[in-house]
């Protein structure tokens, strides 16, 4: 039985499947072979594009059929299907008719997909046999949703996409026909798992592991079609708040036992659960160290529940002091992460991911590599990125991210391994979807969604070609010149977003809380240890061996001989790790200062552009969809320009150093 497409409520945006994207698939003969709930999928996809652009589709045909088109063929005869595991496919057109081969029903999915990107040039021709695997083998999305709202955070923590697309007041949405879409969108970027709450486990959350599991095993039902598996955040505290213990103590008895009797019935309604994500001992989250206990036990209780299964602990890294003192110059919040799971590399269990955000801060539009990545060699870990634009815009501004995942994840800290090629436990990121009609807030901000999926299964894909993929999808009947415009306000956007907002690496001078708009010393007297030490005189965080905090001696070769020294560390990144008079010289060859004045300067110009070439491409989009980001686009601007005033008033009132070219400053 094929399954039906879901039906978007109306006015929902169909993100980068709208119905002709499959045109050139839909004028076809297809034929499938195999069977199984990933193939029904498969076949619902192609009968619903047969019935709109008037092609054919068999199932299951016997020998002596009628030549087709193109042929799915879920099974292990030809190009090799035997080595493509679970989610890869091979495929090749010769004699008229495209191939798609795949073990595994996901591959198959995927490879359908592979067909819908191509569009025509899929029947075009003869190739070559091509066989695609992904490079990572988890793909994931975590949802900081919370099912209660929150009074602080809302419904989603740092979410800018309206409310949660699975909980609705207090419970999980009965009709969950918009998470099936999800489901589909993210089957059709490479996404294969799905975290469903919030890292900050509140009361009722918590409930979810026990007592409430039924309703995450209606999530799960409908998001498997499309080879989506199902994650939790648990409290570490579960056994106290749910299980009435007197302790959670990692190496006690009767915690495990509890945790592996909460794991059984997780598993009796969701066979295919994919495991626990956990923020432990992290701003305020309960964690080991309340036991005297390490991470490492913290961890392997909870693999040790789920291991049997075939299950996962994704361990969080973000492990550091959100009570420091800012008088205290010693403690360095960048260093926190290496410096409590190093001493543990080699200690957690097989089936235990230690997932560490990409750099070594919190999501700062700027930061270095987190050397972590590079100083675990016995750890399974999975890298964490931050598709919601918590410091990036938060969906009002246009900053299209593939640009820096892509600089992250070729990042090598010595010459042996990228960082994708570490990732062995898989690539994460926090979601920017709600159930906003656009998905995401900002309709551009679909292309964050679908860039990550795509990076996590090739990772070293060129950003710019995953664009091309997204527009082609999104916008199936794009002239030359929509494409254009979409390059000429996405592809620049990051570096865009950079110059108006956060200098050389500076970052943390946004409003607190929210995070939201320019506040230079919002974080400067707080407790968070997130500091730029502006005076008088110069700018920046020494955190060199010789003089500073020592977190450059974090890295391998060649990366701690660099960032060292002011003169040879990367000017992007100058301000992290150095505290320089305004008069220090770039690289570049202008000052510190000048450099501060020029970007915001330049950054501000470089969103009025991007608006006028928005404008023009009314008539190209949508009427909708360009309203929306035509709105959003007058956010920015004044946004932007709020954050030049204020950044470069608040230097120059300092420094009393005036802009060399005379412009305006406040
Ligand atoms: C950031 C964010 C929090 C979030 C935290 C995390 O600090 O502001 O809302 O809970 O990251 O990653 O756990």
């Amino acid at each position: 039985m094929p399954l039906p497409v879901p039906v978007l409520p109306e006015g929902v945006d169909p993100a980068w499947l709208p119905p002709a994207a499959f045109r050139a698939v839909g004028g076809r003969r297809t034929l499938i072979r195999g069977s199984g709930p990933l193939a029904e999928t498969v076949h619902g996809e192609v009968a619903e594009a047969c019935r709109r652009f008037g092609g054919r589709v068999v199932c299951d045909a016997r020998p002596g059929d009628a030549a087709y088109d193109l042929v799915l063929d879920l099974g292990d005869e030809g190009l090799g299907a035997d080595d493509l595991g679970e989610e890869g496919f091979a495929c090749a057109r010769e004699g008229g008719t495209t191939t798609v081969t795949a073990s595994g029903g996901r591959g198959l999915l995927y490879g359908l997909f592979h067909v819908v990107r191509l569009g025509e040039a899929a029947f075009t021709g003869g190739w070559a046999p091509e066989r695609h695997r992904p490079a990572l083998a988890l793909r994931m999305l975590d949802h900081w949703d919370n099912v209660a709202v929150h009074p602080v955070m809302g419904q989603v923590e740092r979410g800018y996409a309206g409310g949660s697309l699975f909980w609705e007041d207090g419970r999980a949405r009965g009709d969950l026909e918009r998470v099936r879409a999800y489901g589909r969108l993210l089957a059709a970027c490479g996404i294969n798992a799905v975290a469903v709450n919030n890292v900050n486990v509140h009361e009722t959350e918590a409930h979810l592991l026990t007592d409430r599991i039924g309703e995450v095993a209606a999530i799960a039902d409908v998001l498997r079609p499309y080879g989506v598996r199902t994650h939790l955040s648990v409290s570490f505290a579960a056994p106290v708040v749910l299980g009435g213990l007197p302790t959670a103590d990692p190496l006690d008895e009767a915690v495990r036992g509890w945790w592996a009797a909460a794991t059984r019935r997780v598993y009796e309604a969701i066979p295919d659960f994919g495991g626990y994500v956990v923020k432990a001992d992290s701003e305020g989250q309960p964690g080991p160290f309340a036991y005297g206990r390490s991470h490492a036990d913290g961890a392997n209780l909870l693999a040790a529940a789920v291991g049997p299964f075939g299950g996962t602990v994704h361990w969080r890294a973000f492990v550091y002091d959100h009570r420091q003192d800012w008088r205290d110059r010693t403690t360095d919040r960048a260093r926190a992460a290496y410096d409590h799971f190093v001493p543990l590399d080699g200690e957690f269990a097989p089936n235990a991911v230690l997932q560490v955000k990409h750099g070594p801060m919190d999501f700062q539009v700027r930061e270095p590599v987190s050397p972590l990545i590079g100083a675990m060699p016995r750890t399974r870990l999975a890298v964490e990125l931050q598709v919601t634009q918590e410091y990036t815009g938060q969906q009002r501004h246009v900053c299209w991210l593939g640009p820096m995942w892509s600089q992250v994840l070729r990042f090598r800290h010595g010459p042996e391994s990228s960082v994708a090629e570490r990732a062995r436990g898989g690539l994460v990121a926090v979601s920017n979807a709600g159930d906003d009609p656009f998905w995401t807030g900002h309709p551009l901000a679909q292309a964050n969604l679908y860039t990550f999926g795509r990076l996590a299964w090739r990772p070293d894909a060129e950003p710019r070609e995953v664009l091309d993929e997204w527009i082609g999808l999104t916008f199936p009947e794009a002239s030359e010149r929509l494409s254009d415009g979409l390059h000429a306000v996405l592809d620049g956007s990051w570096r865009t977003y950079e110059k108006y907002t956060a200098p050389l690496g500076v970052g943390w001078m946004v409003q607190t809380g929210h995070h939201y708009g320019p506040s230079v010393d919002g974080y400067e007297y707080s407790p968070w240890g997130t500091y730029h030490f502006a005076d008088r005189d110069g700018i920046g965080v020494d955190r060199s061996v010789a003089s500073g905090t020592g977190y450059a001696g974090q890295y391998g070769k060649p990366w701690a001989e660099l960032y060292e020294s002011p003169d040879t560390c990367p000017d992007e990144l100058l301000l992290f790790f150095h505290h320089v008079p305004y008069g220090h010289l770039l690289q570049s060859g202008t000052t510190v200062l000048q450099h501060i004045y020029d970007t915001h300067f330049e950054g501000v110009e470089e969103v009025e552009e991007a608006r006028e070439v928005w404008a023009s491409l009314a008539g190209l989009v949508d009427r909708a969809r360009h309203a929306r980001v035509a709105e959003r686009y007058e956010e920015q601007l004044s946004s932007a320009r709020e954050w030049r005033d204020q950044i470069n008033s608040y230097f120059f009132r300092k420094s009393g150093v005036p802009d060399e070219r005379g412009r305006r400053i406040y």
